[in-house]
């Protein structure tokens, strides 16, 4: 793994593409300070020149000098969940360039805690952009093989870290302007921000297409998904002549064509989330059906996703 990781950085050094695991999703890695290395890095993702990218680095003191200002906010945070599932939104300092905020005055900081990146910033001594390691609008990889298959040999080397342990994108907080706002739910929610925070955390309209998980539709399948309340599955089930996929919280029916069964714990559904997604997406099935988790908060990111995966 060493030489590997010594491999990966010289490659972002030569302004290459590295893919490497990370605990939430696998991340499609550039020098963040390279125009012509990010600039592949959009063009492989088919991602919008105006969509700004995450800059993860190896510790929060590197992370805020991509900043220009520092609430104290952001270091409480920090200090809580750094290295984690966590990216702060704070406004830019010159380090931070047009290329990797698509334009804007701010910039999304990340400090990842799966030890091969945190290696690999080691080595590489600077900052990484890196979106999730899919093509843009598609469900995100939560493995090497899941990236292999999206990206193939578009990508210079891929780092192999095992399947995602939390499996959604990270939580995103944008710290630059006012309070505290989430602009993406993941596995540190809202309630977890406010206990730190000792405030109300305001959800934002993620309807602006600035984020690009802001966009209606993302971390789609392929295949048209739709989410069906418990209550409504059976009936749909029934009426639908196709061939239909499902994914669901109770056992298989003997009518539907292919089934996944999740876990009942927002947590493990989530680590499970993009495989199905991608697993059901090559069931052959014309229509995927999903069963519509609990209103509850803690399954607020896992509701965002599926939200933004189907039609309707
Ligand atoms: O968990 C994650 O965050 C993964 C892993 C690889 O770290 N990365 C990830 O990147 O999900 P991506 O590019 O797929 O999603 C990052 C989101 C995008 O919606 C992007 O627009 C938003 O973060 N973002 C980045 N910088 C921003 C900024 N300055 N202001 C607002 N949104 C920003
Ligand atoms: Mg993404």
């Amino acid at each position: 793994m060493k030489s590997e990781i010594l491999r990966a950085a010289e490659i972002l050094q030569a302004g290459g593409l590295v893919a490497f695991p990370t605990e939430t999703v696998y991340g499609l890695g550039a020098d963040a300070s390279n125009e012509r290395a990010v600039a592949r890095l959009y063009a492989v993702k088919a991602r919008p020149p105006d969509h700004p990218v995450i800059v993860h680095v190896g510790s929060a003191a590197q992370a805020f000098s991509w900043a220009r200002e520092v609430p104290p906010a952001a270091k409480q945070l920090a200090e809580r969940f750094w290295p984690g599932p966590l990216t702060l939104i704070l406004k830019r300092s010159a380090k931070a360039k047009d290329f990797v905020t698509g334009g804007q005055d701010t910039v999304g900081l990340r400090v990842p805690a799966h030890p091969v990146p945190q290696e690999l910033l080691r080595v590489f001594g600077s900052g990484i952009a890196a979106p999730s390691a899919n093509r843009f609008g598609l469900v995100s990889p939560t493995t090497a093989a899941h990236v292999r298959e999206d990206l193939g040999d578009d990508v210079d080397l891929v780092l192999e870290g095992g399947p995602s342990e939390v499996g959604i994108e990270s939580t995103i907080v944008d710290l630059s302007s006012g309070p505290a706002a989430l602009l993406r739910p993941g596995a540190i929610s809202r309630g977890n921000l406010e206990d730190v925070l000792k405030s109300k955390v305001e959800e934002k309209n993620r309807s602006s297409p600035r984020h690009s998980g802001g966009l209606e539709r993302h971390y789609s399948p392929r295949t048209p998904a739709r989410l069906v309340s418990t209550h409504d599955l059976d009936k749909e089930i029934e009426k639908l002549k196709q061939r239909v996929a499902v994914l669901a919280f109770s056992r298989p029916d003997e009518r539907v064509d292919y089934w996944l069964r999740m876990p009942r714990n927002p947590g493990g559904y989530a680590r499970r989330l993009y495989a199905a997604l991608r697993e059901l997406d090559t069931a052959g099935c014309e229509t995927i059906l999903v069963e519509a988790p609990p209103e509850a908060p803690e399954w607020a990111a896992v509701r965002d996703r599926l939200q933004r995966a189907c039609d309707a």
